[in-house]
This record gives C-alpha cells, structure tokens and sequence, in this order.
C-alpha cells in the first residue's frame, strides 16, 4: 500500500476540492452528471463556496512528486441551511474524493483519518457525513467508526464520536 504525503488545504486548493466535490456527487458513474451541472446544484456547492471560510478545515493527499491527488474537508452548517448530513449546527459535515487514477491504494483512507484526527483536535465532539447507499465509501467509513444515525430513501448520515 503507497504511503501519500497529507498537508492541511489552504485557500488555494479551492480548485482541487471542487474538482473532489464533483468526484463525490459522481460517485456513480452511471448516474454522472456534467461538471456544469453537479456545480450549478446549490445542494452540492454549498460544500466549496467561499472556501476557505471560518470553520472550514481540510487535508490534501500528495502522490510522490508532491502531486494533489484526494482531498477531505468539513464545514460546518447552520440548521437553517443544513447540508444533506447534518445533524446538528456544531458538528462539521465531512466530503471526500480521490483523483480515479489513484483510487484503492489507500489515500481516501489515510485523508478520513488525518481530517477525524484534525477535528478531534480542534475539539470537534463528532463529525458527520452524508453517503449514498450503495458507495463503497461507506464500508470505508464504517471501518473508521462512523454510524448510521439516519436514513433517507438513497442515503444514510453517519457519525462518528470523536472523544
Ligand atoms: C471513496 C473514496 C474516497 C475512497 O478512496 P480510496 O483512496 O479509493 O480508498 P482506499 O484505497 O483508502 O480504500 C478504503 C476503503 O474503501 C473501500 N473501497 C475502496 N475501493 C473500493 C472498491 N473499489 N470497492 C469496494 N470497496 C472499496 C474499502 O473498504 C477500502 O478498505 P480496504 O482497502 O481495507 O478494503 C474514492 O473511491 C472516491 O473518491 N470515490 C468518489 C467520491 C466519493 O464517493 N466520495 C464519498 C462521498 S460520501
């Protein structure tokens, strides 16, 4: 398994989160929607906007020549405007993608338990997320401890406790 180097996401990386925000609403390539459209879809942009914003944190994953390849991040969410994982207006709402051409070697992995470390660090008391039924993430984030709190008709939020 590769080991990918892993830096906190600055301001600068707002292109890569978007390009990883569009990788996460096309997790189903079958059901893959132009870039254009993913990013006109309020729901999924109000995850990058104004990035990055009190609040927001995240982590990148570097290939060997120090190449962004993944990224993961949260944000927090007032409940007058939650996202699709929210649970409540304290708990960051984790996203997460990794570039395809490096896809299970391990970084979407190692970026989850960076960002869990990061938040638990911050004093975050729990971190959520929202993944459709039927993405592989969700055995991954199972693996590292996050529950299904809540199920809609596609897709389910996890959390997970961090102290
Ligand atoms: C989900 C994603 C981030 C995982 O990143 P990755 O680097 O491929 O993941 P890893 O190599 O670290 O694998 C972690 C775990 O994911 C699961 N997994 C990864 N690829 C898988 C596959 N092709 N099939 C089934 N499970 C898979 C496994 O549980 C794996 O653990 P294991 O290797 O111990 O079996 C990546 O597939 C991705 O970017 N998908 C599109 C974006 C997305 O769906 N984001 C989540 C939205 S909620």
């Amino acid at each position: 398994m590769a080991a990918f180097g892993i830096r906190e996401a600055t301001s600068s990386d707002a292109r890569l989160l978007t390009d990883m925000l569009v990788e996460a609403a096309n997790w189903n390539r079958l059901a893959a929607r132009p870039r254009v459209e993913v990013l006109a879809d309020r729901g999924v942009l109000r995850y990058i906007s104004g990035w990055k914003r009190p609040g927001d944190h995240g982590v990148v994953a570097l290939d060997p020549e120090g190449i962004p390849i993944g990224a993961c991040w949260y944000r927090l969410f007032p409940g007058n405007d939650p996202g699709y994982g929210f649970v409540s207006p304290g708990v960051p709402e984790l996203t997460l993608g990794v570039n395809p051409m490096w896809r299970a070697r391990g970084a979407g992995r190692e970026l989850l338990q960076a960002l869990v470390r990061d938040a638990a660090a911050a004093g975050h008391a729990r971190l959520s997320l929202s993944v459709d039924r039927g993405n592989h993430a969700q055995g991954l984030y199972r693996s590292e401890g996050f529950v299904v709190v809540s199920s809609g008709d596609d897709s389910d939020t996890m959390v997970k406790a961090l102290h």
